[in-house]
């Protein structure tokens, strides 16, 4: 399973659009009504889509998965009881499969069948580029993140790699996390991050970022949970981002770690103590994207059941 793209609602779309595009550095992908898409240089046909709204919302944040993983998906979710629908995309790359709906109103979209795209080779005369390749997380706020990681491992096959006393992180493959639910009070976007080429690409784009004017809100640093090189900035439209790389990959039978696993000296919150982290303007920021509660669920039919 991979972490593909995540779907968010908000007022300016199309200039937040311009935001990842021409500062942050994805490609456009496209308009579609008042849906703006943006992708990396990956295989994936958009990484992030915007759509016009009135309010601030996470309306899906989407995985895709081969067909017969996903029929065992659409079992597991309605043996839960979980609130669940069928969908079809009609996003680039199309595809069919579920939305489900977790604990605290956190929906998420598994899709089979999405089709990708060629990647973006670096132009052979300007191979400095900042481009994001993929997501290669999304990580949510929850008022119980025990309970939404519970469900995202029990009923979605996720495994845990890791807990600390802020965050429980999730993996769908051999990556160390796709995903977290951070213990944080309340139901929200935590922060979306862009997987880099490389630890000089996310530099790069630190310094491109300061060409425009933007400082991180907490980094350059590493963590520990993931090991992953972050820089993370809080974008104009007012979205927690993140550049990353070199998340650790991690083998089928890695021991979760504990929160007591997970202790730093004093002073010191990752690996490399370079930089302080704007705890307050994260947390306004973490703030601003909620989940829409305004989906019907519906039977899953037989063909998404498989
Ligand atoms: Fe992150």
């Amino acid at each position: 399973m991979r972490l593909r793209s995540i779907e968010l609602a908000l007022p300016g779309a199309g200039e937040a659009a311009r935001f990842l595009a021409d500062v942050w550095g994805c490609a456009d992908a496209g308009q579609r009504g008042a849906r703006h898409y943006l992708r990396g240089s990956g295989d994936l046909p958009y990484l992030v889509r915007l759509t016009e709204s009135r309010e601030n919302a996470v309306e899906s944040v989407t995985f895709t998965c081969a067909r017969a993983r996903l029929a065992g998906l659409a079992r597991a979710v309605a043996a839960h009881g979980l609130k669940a629908r069928p969908v079809t995309s009609d996003d680039p790359g199309g595809g069919e499969g579920i939305l489900v709906e977790l604990p605290e109103g956190e929906v998420l979209r598994f899709l089979a069948g999405s089709a990708s795209v060629a990647p973006i080779a670096p132009h052979p005369r300007a191979s400095r580029r900042v481009m994001p390749v993929k997501l290669t997380h999304v990580v949510l706020n929850a008022i119980d993140a025990e309970a939404s990681a519970r469900v995202v491992e029990e009923v979605l096959g996720f495994a845990v790699s890791d807990r600390t006393r802020a965050m429980v992180f999730l993996r769908c493959n051999r990556a160390h996390h796709s995903t977290a639910f951070a213990r944080a009070g309340f139901a929200s976007l935590n922060h979306i991050a862009f997987e880099m080429d490389d630890l000089d690409a996310v530099m790069r784009g630190i310094g491109h970022m300061r060409d425009h004017g933007f400082a991180p809100a907490w980094g350059p640093g590493r963590h520990g949970p993931g090991a992953n090189v972050y820089a993370y900035y809080i974008a104009p439209f007012g979205a927690v981002i993140e550049y990353s790389t070199a998340v650790e990959r991690v083998a089928a039978d890695h021991r979760a770690g504990t929160p007591e696993d997970w202790n730093w000296p004093d002073k010191r919150i990752d690996q490399w103590g370079l930089s302080d982290k704007d705890t307050t303007a994260l947390r306004a920021a973490e703030e601003k994207f909620r989940f829409h509660r305004n989906w019907a669920p519906a039977p899953l039919s037989r063909s998404a059941r498989g």
